[in-house]
């Protein structure tokens, strides 16, 4: 393989996929006023109604059901404390969601106030596991049901080797730890290739690369956005001679926002466009292993493995 990955092997996938998608968490809350009424004199759930989408309904006279987001369960979290940018809670609902319910493991560098473990915990339900990783002792307190810390540094991989070794390969990293970038591309290089198969990395605050304050901290074209930035090129690399690797066959997307970069593995060995009806009776195109060709007529499309 090419590229800033190189160097480190892919293991084979060691898990399946989670099942199907659900969009988001259900509560209900039963109340014997109506709706509103309860929301004008319980302030609790006038927040949970104010920042649920607008899909809340009635399915009986004492019953309502509401869609919690993650950000309202952030709002409306009562745990230990937390803090993290309003930007990133509709990207976590969106990436996030299809694990929900599911036995799944997650790993979330960077404990602190130990909320944020809290608020994984509610949102993605009963059987997901959780891995808390920090420097700071004072951070073991946090551990409760599904929820385990560890302690060590992201930079140190003998200590990320013995969390793969006692939780396994992860479905979930989540980066909010050091925000260094030496740190974030070690953690990154470690589990990234370790992720389940339809697994999701997340990095926050990549900000940090740019802040004046830290300029000089990070060595010019080596921070780590601009290794998500060349990674753009290590995803297309079925495209150019000499760029494909296991990233690529393993990299389903990269999406950018302010801040947060999210990647998410699936298996992209073969992609074809194929066409539908006629089109001067070329029957598609195919990259797959020998390379961007035109389909034989009638030739059957090779399967992703
Ligand atoms: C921004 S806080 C985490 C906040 C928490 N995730 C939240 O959402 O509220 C960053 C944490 O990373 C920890 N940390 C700093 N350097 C680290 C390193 N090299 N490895 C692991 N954790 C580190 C700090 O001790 C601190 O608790």
């Amino acid at each position: 393989m090419t590229g800033p990955m190189s160097g480190r092997n892919f293991p084979a996938e060691p898990h399946g996929n989670p099942q199907g998608p659900r969009s988001v968490s259900i509560v209900r809350l039963t109340a014997n006023l109506t709706p509103l009424k309860r929301c004008a004199s319980d302030p609790i759930a006038a927040r949970i109604a104010r920042s649920c989408r607008a899909s809340a309904r009635h399915r009986s006279s004492a019953t309502r059901v509401i869609e919690m987001t993650l950000w309202s369960e952030f709002l409306t979290h009562q745990g230990s404390g937390m803090s993290k940018w309003k930007q990133y809670f509709p990207a976590y609902q969106r990436h996030l969601s299809k694990f929900i319910d599911q036995s799944i493991l997650l790993v979330e560098i960077g404990v602190s106030g130990g909320g944020s473990l809290q608020l994984w915990k509610k949102f993605l339900g009963p059987f997901v596991r959780i891995v808390g990783i920090d420097t700071d002792v004072t951070c073991k307190q946090f551990e409760e049901d599904q929820i385990s810390v560890r302690l060590g540094s992201q930079s140190d991989f003998t200590f990320l080797q013995s969390i793969a070794e006692e939780f396994g390969g992860p479905d979930i990293v989540i980066d909010d730890g050091s925000h260094r970038s030496e740190d974030q591309i070690n953690a990154f290089q470690f589990f990234y290739p370790l992720l389940t198969k339809n697994g999701v990395y997340a990095i926050e605050d990549l900000h940090v690369a740019y802040w004046d304050l830290q300029a000089g901290l990070v060595p010019h074209g080596k921070s780590t956005i601009d290794l998500c930035k060349s990674l753009v090129d290590d995803l297309h690399g079925r495209y150019s001679r000499d760029k494909r690797s296991t990233f690529t066959d393993t990299t389903r997307s990269i999406s950018f926002y302010d801040s947060l970069v999210v990647f998410e593995r699936g298996i992209v060995q073969n992609l074809y466009a194929p066409v539908i009806g006629t089109r001067d009776g070329n029957p598609g195109i195919v990259i797959d292993s020998k390379g961007l060709r035109v389909l034989d007529a009638g030739e059957s499309v090779p399967q992703d493995t």
